[in-house]
């Protein structure tokens, strides 16, 4: 079942989620949910607050559309343990912020562990597209947006914006 996403601003996305304890078939439902609502989008990656639910869970798909197989990740209490030095930068989006992009550097190279939707422990180096894309969910579970990372003008001006499409389509 498909899910509808939070826009910015919205105080549930500004919140620190809580850890994974027990993966319920509630909590796998949930995945599925976020796994079908992020393709549909479309997006390559969503994350639980952005659904309004504050587990720490995030779902990611960045290979490329024209790609044979889906390279869909479901990770339950995500922890990103290492990092590189160097850095890389890419153009972000976000589905709770439409429309809007910004340059955003990161450290290139990640190592991150996580619970898969069984339940098992996997780690995981990530590099790339791919890299940016878990940082940038795993910051969602942290109550963080892309936008965070911008320079003050521009980011006073997506909320304002936001504030407004959200406006038009409460009038809607
Ligand atoms: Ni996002």
């Amino acid at each position: 079942m498909k899910r509808n996403i939070l826009l910015h601003p919205d105080p549930r996305l500004k919140k620190t989620a809580t850890p994974v304890a027990d993966l319920s078939d509630g909590l796998r439902r949930l995945a599925d949910d976020m796994v079908e609502t992020m393709y549909a989008a479309p997006g390559i990656g969503l994350a639980a607050p952005q659904v309004g639910v504050l587990e720490r869970l995030i779902v990611l798909d960045c290979t490329p559309d024209d790609s044979a197989e889906r390279g869909l990740l479901v990770m339950f209490n995500p922890q990103i343990i290492a990092q590189s030095e160097d850095t890389s930068s890419y153009e972000e989006g976000c589905l709770s912020i439409p429309d809007h992009y910004g340059q955003v550097t990161r450290p290139a190279e990640v190592t991150v562990t996580w619970l898969d939707r069984d339940g098992i422990p996997q780690q995981q180096d990530f590099s790339g597209l791919w890299s940016t894309c878990v940082q940038h969910e795993i910051d969602h579970l942290d109550g963080k947006l892309f936008i965070e990372y911008l320079g003050i003008m521009k980011r006073q001006l997506i909320t304002r914006k936001m504030q407004k499409l959200k406006r038009e389509r409460a009038r809607a």
